[in-house]
């Protein structure tokens, strides 16, 4: 009685966490990070432009910094984040975005992000990753 109770209860709890996240990806369209298959290219930060108002940014996270430490991005741009992490675990977010990354070792993390306002728009490491944690940052310029 006492386990059927307790099996109730965690597929009631799991149904409201599944629930909740169909729920942020459809009403809110929140855009739900994805884990892709890793491979030594991701290993080059670099910013790649697709079309016109189509961007990639490779980013690199490493003790302390993220490469590329500035990009450059249209206003109005629709942007691809690709991040992994050279050493340790880093986080990855961008103030006043609904952005929030994992950078972790032979992994990529990958996240849309839409800038339809100008700015520049702070990145910093939510991770705690060391000593430099504090000071690891990186900006995108939308202009
Ligand atoms: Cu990287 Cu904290």
């Amino acid at each position: 009685k006492f386990e059927r109770n307790v099996i109730i209860t965690a597929l009631l709890v799991s149904g409201l966490f599944i629930f909740s996240l169909f729920y942020a990806m459809g009403a809110k369209k929140a855009d739900v990070t994805e884990c892709l298959p890793y491979d030594k290219s991701y290993e080059t930060a670099r910013v790649n432009q697709i079309d016109a108002h189509t961007y990639q940014i490779f980013y690199v996270a490493r003790m302390w910094n993220f490469e590329p430490s500035i990009a450059y991005i249209p206003v109005g741009s629709e942007v691809d984040l690709f991040l992994t992490s050279l050493d340790v675990v880093h986080g990855f977010n961008i103030f006043n975005k609904n952005t929030n990354l994992m950078g972790v070792p032979g992994g990529v993390s990958k996240t849309t992000v839409k800038f339809d306002e100008p700015g520049v728009y702070k990145v910093v490491c939510h991770e705690f990753c060391g000593t430099g944690h504090q000071n690891m940052q990186a900006e995108i310029i939308v202009n």
